[in-house]
């Protein structure tokens, strides 16, 4: 298969020096294309500015801001059969970014924002029959939170990462999640390695796919 994965955090600009991003390092993502290579598929890595290597056989495109993660996706899309949406994208942006460095005694005391485009939402129409996942990152309502997400955002599985857990979500080299799918109940995973939920996302990925492709009266005469 051509997997599709997102990772790393976006950067919003207001000024060439100062943005807004989060704390994702890149490591949830890197780890599943690492698991997808290591199944033997064709991965093209949309990866926020992180400071990992890529991994071997992986083709690679960076970009900053969500606005960059959007065009890539849509420019990739048509080439793939599954998304993973693992980026910590920025929903908001500022308003005004300015092209040269803002003076202390200039800056605006608040900063007004804009929402950035979601990205899952506009590549909704071009679906069809590829495999879409996505994660949630929650401090609260998690199960609520992810659900809503996973019906809005039209996809065939959804990780809730509880970012309240000091061994899950940013940083850290190991995850401890829920899988949720639509019309099932949800799938409660032990804590385990980013490289072991990578396997286990891709594992999913290739069953979804299979499932996909052969036809419900197969073996009928
Ligand atoms: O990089 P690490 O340090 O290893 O950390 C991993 C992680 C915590 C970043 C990762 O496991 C994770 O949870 N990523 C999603 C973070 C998040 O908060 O997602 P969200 O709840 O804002 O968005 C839900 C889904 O919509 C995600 O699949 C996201 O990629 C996508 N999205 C979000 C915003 C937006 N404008 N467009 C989108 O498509």
């Amino acid at each position: 298969m051509k997997i599709l994965i997102t990772a790393g955090p976006t950067r919003e600009y207001l000024d060439p020096v100062r943005f807004m991003s989060n704390r994702s390092t890149g490591k949830m993502g890197f780890a599943i294309a690492e698991a997808a290579v290591a199944r033997g598929h064709e991965v093209t890595l949309i990866s926020g500015p992180v400071i990992l290597g890529t991994p071997p056989e992986v083709s690679r495109i960076d970009i900053e801001t969500a606005r960059d993660m959007l065009a890539a996706v849509q420019k990739e899309l048509p080439e793939h059969d599954a998304l993973v949406m693992c980026a910590a994208v920025s929903d908001f942006r500022p308003k005004i970014t300015t092209c040269h460095k803002l003076k202390k005694s200039t800056m605006p005391p608040v900063i007004e924002l804009i929402a950035n485009p979601d990205i899952l939402h506009c590549i909704q129409p071009e679906k069809g029959n590829r495999i879409f996942v996505g994660f949630a990152a929650e401090t609260d309502n998690i199960f609520i939170e992810a659900e809503r997400k996973l019906k809005e955002k039209g996809l065939d599985l959804i990780v809730a990462n509880d970012i309240t857990q000091v061994d899950a979500g940013f940083e850290v080299d190991t995850n401890r999640v829920t899988l949720i799918h639509p019309e099932q109940e949800p799938e409660k995973l032990p804590l385990m390695s980013k490289a072991a939920l990578g396997e286990k996302l891709i594992e999913f990925i290739e069953s979804k796919n299979k499932a996909n492709c052969t036809p419900s009266d197969a073996g009928s005469v």
